[in-house]
């Protein structure tokens, strides 16, 4: 029973992937690289393959199922980088590897706290040893409005986890959720942009969707809202966003996402010239805090991708039923 890693992280799945392979009874090879034609070779012997967020294209899938292959796993939620139809076309099966929402939910309250401190501009000046308050001021949640746009798995933690601070929560999302209207009133969308102290984003992104924070609805919201978003950097028009920073419109953001982060993210740039003015621009901002997207990635997240992803090779290959398998 052996299982072709791709992508594996020596710094903090190789170990994981060693551990759950023995208990499984499964054999590995592990390539930390992404799968390319030219490493294609390195999936024969394997009816599984495991991948993570590179692009499988119908090349590739073909190259695959010639040496032998039967499924892909890839340690992710989505699965929009997969060539789906191909690998059907192929007999391929593909599965997914969900995890919790928590990680990304409490990555959400820590950026709506750390932009209602100003812990940006805190952290700055601690690290300069400036230890003055001036213009440090900050607000209390339970002071303020907050509006929860998206409550799928994410977006209905977070509203879970702001119902511990006493702050008022207003949600928007096309299909309400019993379970938050406990929390939260749902209201319409309007009503979010005129009331909202803090503003977070938790759908995906789709063609309605795209730039739904733009140079109109940033003029309906309130004077100094923050704005959150963990969710997809489109989702923000950042030439807008960053015109109400500048004029104060937007009085502070915590962005886990921006728009063209693809090909940036998880990628060592220290030595090069940014080929994103605007995130160039947004980090330039004291009141601004750009992270990386990562708000996933925590011990949790990596224990479960590694692990499901396996037991999916393992369920698929003995025949079982395989609640991860998507097509
Ligand atoms: P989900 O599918 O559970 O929930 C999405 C919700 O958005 C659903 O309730 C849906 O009805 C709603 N929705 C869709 N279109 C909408 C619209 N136009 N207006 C209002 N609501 C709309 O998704 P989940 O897991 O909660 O993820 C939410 C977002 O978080 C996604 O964009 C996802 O890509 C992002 N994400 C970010 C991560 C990070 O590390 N920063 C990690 C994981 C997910």
């Amino acid at each position: 029973m052996q299982v072709t890693v791709y992508n594996c992280r020596p710094f903090d799945e190789k170990d994981l992937f060693i551990e759950y392979a023995k208990e499984l009874g499964i054999e590995l090879v592990l390539c930390a690289d992404a799968p390319e034609m030219n490493n294609v070779s390195l999936s024969k012997g394997s009816r599984c393959v495991n991948v993570i967020t590179s692009k499988i294209d119908a090349e590739l899938i073909h190259a695959f199922r010639d040496n032998g292959v039967e499924y892909i796993t890839t340690r992710t939620i989505g699965y929009d980088h997969i060539d789906l139809e191909a690998a059907k076309a192929c007999g391929i099966k593909v599965g997914n590897a969900p995890y919790g929402p928590n990680g990304v939910a409490d990555y959400t309250v820590m950026l709506i706290l750390m932009s209602i401190r100003k812990m940006g501009a805190i952290l700055g000046r601690t690290a300069l040893q400036d230890y003055t308050l001036a213009g440090l001021n900050g607000r209390e949640l339970r002071d303020l409005t907050v509006g929860v746009i998206g409550t799928g798995r994410i977006g209905a933690t977070v509203v879970h986890n702001l119902s511990g601070f006493g702050c008022r929560v207003m949600a928007f999302d096309l299909y309400e959720k019993e379970e938050v209207k406990q929390y939260a009133e749902y209201v319409p969308l309007t009503r979010i942009w005129q009331e909202a102290d803090v503003i977070t984003l938790h759908t995906p992104l789709t063609e309605d969707n795209h730039h739904l924070i733009d140079a109109n609805t940033i003029a309906q919201m309130k004077d100094g809202v923050v704005i959150v978003n963990t969710a997809r950097g489109a989702l923000i028009d950042s030439d807008a966003f960053i015109e109400a920073i500048e004029n104060g419109k937007i009085g502070a953001a915590g962005l886990d996402v921006v728009e063209n982060e693809f090909g940036l993210y998880y990628y060592d740039h220290k030595s090069d010239i940014l080929k994103n003015r605007e995130l160039a621009l947004l980090r330039s901002f004291p009141n601004v805090i750009v992270s990386h997207h990562m708000a996933f990635y925590t011990k949790n997240y990596v224990e479960t991708v590694v692990k499901d992803s396996l037991k999916s090779c393992k369920l698929y290959m003995e025949g079982k039923e395989n609640p991860w398998e998507v097509n």
